[in-house]
């Protein structure tokens, strides 16, 4: 097989400002007990995903809230996961990030499917866990 019979890898399907953050494919022991992926699972990825989109502005953040999450479809083992994120808001300490998160489903046509979306505000800590202001915009 030659470099040319190498068919092209899939694009990226969420268009910008959406950034990619997290791709994984998640496996049985991430079921619930309906056999689909357990939603806190995909929360513990979102959080990690919006985390990595403050590293642009913030060196240390905590999450202090989640909302707006919507599990619009199900997840299934071994679907390819990803995260895409959006920094939505800058405040003095604290930032907000969307994540968006789809499937492409392991069996039959592999279709792209946006199946949760939330949104999360993180706030930047000093080394004491006190906010402190972001610097970088
Ligand atoms: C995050 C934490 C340090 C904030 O402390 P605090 O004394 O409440 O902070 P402040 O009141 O000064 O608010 C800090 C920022 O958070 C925002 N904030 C506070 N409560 C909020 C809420 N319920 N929702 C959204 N934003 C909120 C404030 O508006 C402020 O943002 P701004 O500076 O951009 O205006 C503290 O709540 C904490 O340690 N929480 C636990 C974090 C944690 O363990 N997360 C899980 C693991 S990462």
């Amino acid at each position: 097989m030659t470099a040319s019979d190498v068919p092209p890898a899939p694009t990226i399907h969420m268009a910008p400002p959406l950034s990619p953050a997290i791709r994984v494919t998640l496996m049985p022991k991430d079921t619930n007990s309906h056999g689909t992926i357990f939603g806190g699972v995909l929360l513990s990825y979102i959080d990690l995903a919006g985390a990595i989109a403050t590293r642009g502005y913030c060196d240390r953040v905590v999450t202090i809230k989640m909302t707006e999450v919507v599990f619009h479809q199900p997840v299934f083992v071994g679907d390819i996961v990803s995260f895409y994120t959006e920094v939505t808001r800058i405040g003095k300490t604290s930032i907000t990030v969307k994540v968006v998160v789809e499937a492409e489903r392991w069996r039959g046509d592999r279709e792209l499917t946006k199946v949760t979306e939330a949104e999360i505000v993180y706030v930047n800590v000093d080394a004491d866990r006190k906010p402190t202001p972001i610097v970088r915009r």
